[in-house]
């Protein structure tokens, strides 16, 4: 049986250290799409064709029309209360680190500050030949993959299928998760890896585990409290009344 919600709180209350592990499920509620599930975007496209170096030598154009259209949703998108809520929680608890999957910015954008993005950011990019990097007004995209002034093709500085994820930053993921006293999975159906490794380090490093999800995961099975629906609906509350019994 998992935990009630007068024991979440206690150890809320108590813990000094708090991850969250988030996945495209917490930007749901500003409008992005997830990869998996309902309306999910693997659902529709193949990730081979779009998410992979082989992908991008063969067709440049149209992996980066896709990531130009992904661009332009999200400048229109606006961080949720679930993003806000984890941002405003650094003034609750003592060490607060974001470890996501999300290549959005959201959780930069709602004012959290340790934030370590496991599958880059989809707002920079980089030359694959000499490794320039460059932000995105630097590079205009009409219809062609634009290219580096060394003649390398500029891709978006996200980790693809196959591709490792940037190892400094997940050392730090994984030191996060060994040291916390509280971790929240919120939003992934934590089928990816080597990501979806980090909530079972977390645990068998002795972190509580709070999962908030519309529907049940791989993992639901291994937390200790599992909280179910929106992220938006679910986390403010709760932050908010750890705050009040702080
Ligand atoms: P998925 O799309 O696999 O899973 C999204 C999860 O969010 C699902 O478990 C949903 O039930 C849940 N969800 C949807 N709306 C929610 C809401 N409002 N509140 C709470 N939960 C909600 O996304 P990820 O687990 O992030 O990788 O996917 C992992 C990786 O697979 C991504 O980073 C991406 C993708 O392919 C790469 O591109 C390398």
């Amino acid at each position: 049986m998992k935990d009630t919600r007068e024991k979440i709180l206690q150890k809320l209350l108590d813990a000094e250290s708090v991850v969250y592990f988030t996945g495209a499920g917490i930007s749901a509620e500003s409008g992005i799409a997830t990869f998996r599930g309902a309306g999910g975007i693997w659902n529709k496209l193949k990730p081979e064709e779009l998410a992979n170096f082989d992908a991008f030598l063969r067709n440049p154009d149209m992996v980066w029309e896709w990531y130009q259209y992904r661009r332009s949703v999200l400048k229109d998108a606006q961080p949720n209360a679930a993003h806000l809520a984890i941002a405003q929680s650094e003034n609750i608890f003592q060490n607060v680190t974001v470890v996501t999957q999300n290549v959005d910015n959201l959780h930069k954008r709602a004012g959290s500050t340790n934030i370590y993005e496991l599958h880059g950011n989809i707002e920079r990019n980089f030359c694959v030949r000499c490794h320039t990097y460059y932000n995105l007004p630097d590079v205009p995209f009409e219809n062609k993959a634009p290219k580096c002034e060394c003649g390398g093709l500029i891709r978006p500085d996200v980790v693809w299928f196959g591709e490792m994820l940037p190892q400094e930053i997940f050392s730090a993921s994984e030191d996060a998760a060994m040291n916390c006293d509280v971790m929240f999975i919120i939003g992934t159906s934590a089928v990816v890896y080597p990501a979806a490794r980090i909530p079972g380090l977390a645990r068998r490093h002795g972190a509580y585990l709070i999962e908030i999800n519309i529907e049940p995961t791989e993992i639901s099975y291994t937390v200790d409290a599992s909280l179910m629906g929106k992220a938006g609906e679910i986390l403010p509350g709760l932050l908010n009344d750890v705050k009040s019994r702080k």
